[in-house]
């Protein structure tokens, strides 16, 4: 094997993409898939490539200082991919501190591990810290979040994000760790957790459930299919400048209500309803506390200096999406089996 790769979080949404990636079009690597299977980490996500002889899996928690110590010094990773966390903001607003934990110490254990047994030849290892648009805080109708935006995080989420990216940074000034950090808009796609706005609109219309939304809907989102941002990782973990940031978005702005009425147009397409059936199920609900307005992603770093560019119209996006919740039936009754009813009802019943 010539590199060894240690990918956090890769049984979640976006690391499973990753994982697959990864293992697929580097034969000559080995991936390690570094995740403590929370409610958000499903190895079904992983089935078409768990016996590759190039993957393993170790079930771990980063916060567990001594376990992340010991794999670093056992598998002795060239590389980093880090992608484990706390990701949805309604779960940061009723439980901030398993963000700080996960978020925030996670991801430091993680850079002591690294630097401990990178020490001595730090010059061709790599810290990726995969991170997200909500650490620049809210746009108004107008404007863009650059690489050089001020940080202003505004969600327990956000902080926790905002706060580990400035420790990936602070390792690299103090003790000299190489690393390169992206910023990512929404994604969406298959294997997304149903708490998040895309699954749960689809489960729910498929259901005739209503459709909840925040407010008035007119807060904006830029979503970016997931498969996208597996392959802009795949190119600045490989090409990236050390020390670098680099913005990721999908140019595709969406109010939120705009993007619900064009599920339920799609939605009604694929189950043969009728025209304006799923509209019905539009709920406006009680708002998110603190609600960002807007967040959009200027990527011209990325795809100047690097050449990446989406491959994936949003229409298309969304209908392969669609198409996919519904062929995978199975998938979407395993994840909401579990806590996902109680979740659910805790945050809907009575909004
Ligand atoms: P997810 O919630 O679907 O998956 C998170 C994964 O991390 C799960 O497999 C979970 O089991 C694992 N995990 C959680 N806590 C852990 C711990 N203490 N130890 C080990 N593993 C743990 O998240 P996602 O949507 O795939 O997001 C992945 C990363 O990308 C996160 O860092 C998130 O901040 C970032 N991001 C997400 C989006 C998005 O739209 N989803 C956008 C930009 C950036
Ligand atoms: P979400 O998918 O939670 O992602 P994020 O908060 O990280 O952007 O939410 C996307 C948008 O949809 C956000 O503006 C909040 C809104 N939303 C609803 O209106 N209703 C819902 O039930 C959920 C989960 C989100």
């Amino acid at each position: 094997m010539s590199k060894t790769i240690l990918i956090t979080g890769g049984a979640g949404f976006i690391g499973s993409h990753v994982v697959r990636l990864m293992v697929n079009k580097y034969p000559d690597y080995q991936i390690l898939n570094l995740d403590a299977l929370t409610y958000a980490g499903n190895l079904e996500n992983l089935k078409d490539i768990e016996s590759c002889s190039n993957y393993e899996f170790i079930r771990g928690d980063i916060t567990d200082m001594e376990a992340v110590n010991r794999i670093f010094r056992e598998y002795r990773p060239d590389g980093v991919i880090h992608l484990a966390a706390e990701s949805h903001v309604d779960r940061s607003i009723s439980d901030p501190l398993a963000f700080i934990r996960t978020n925030v110490i996670g991801t430091v254990n993680l850079l002591n591990a690294a630097r401990d047994v990178w020490h001595e030849k730090p010059d061709d290892k790599r810290f990726y810290h995969i991170s997200t648009d909500e650490v620049y805080g809210s746009l108004g109708n107008t404007g863009f979040f650059t690489e050089e935006t001020a940080y202003d995080p505004r969600s327990p989420y956000s902080a926790s994000k905002a706060s580990s990216d400035h420790m990936v940074r602070a390792w690299h000034h103090t003790y000299n760790l190489p690393f390169v950090i992206s910023n990512c808009s929404n994604n969406y796609g298959p294997n997304q957790f149903p708490e998040k706005l895309i699954p749960l609109a689809i489960n729910n219309i498929k259901h005739k459930k209503s459709i909840p939304i925040y407010g008035k809907g007119e807060n904006v989102r830029d979503w970016l299919y997931v498969e996208d941002h597996a392959a802009a990782i795949d190119l600045i973990f490989h090409r990236g400048k050390n020390g670098e940031t680099y913005n990721i978005g999908g140019n595709n702005e969406w109010t939120n209500i705009d993007l619900i009425r064009k599920i339920c147009q799609v939605m009604d397409k694929a189950l043969n309803r009728e025209p304006g059936d799923s509209e019905k199920l539009i709920t406006f609900v009680k708002d998110r506390a603190g609600h960002d307005k807007r967040y959009a992603i200027d990527s011209s770093k990325l795809m100047t200096e690097l050449e990446w560019k989406p491959s994936l119209q949003f229409e298309e996006g969304i209908e392969k999406t669609v198409k996919w919740y519904l062929d995978n039936e199975e998938w979407m009754n395993d994840v909401i089996s579990g806590d996902y009813a109680k979740y659910y009802s805790r945050q809907y019943d009575n909004r």
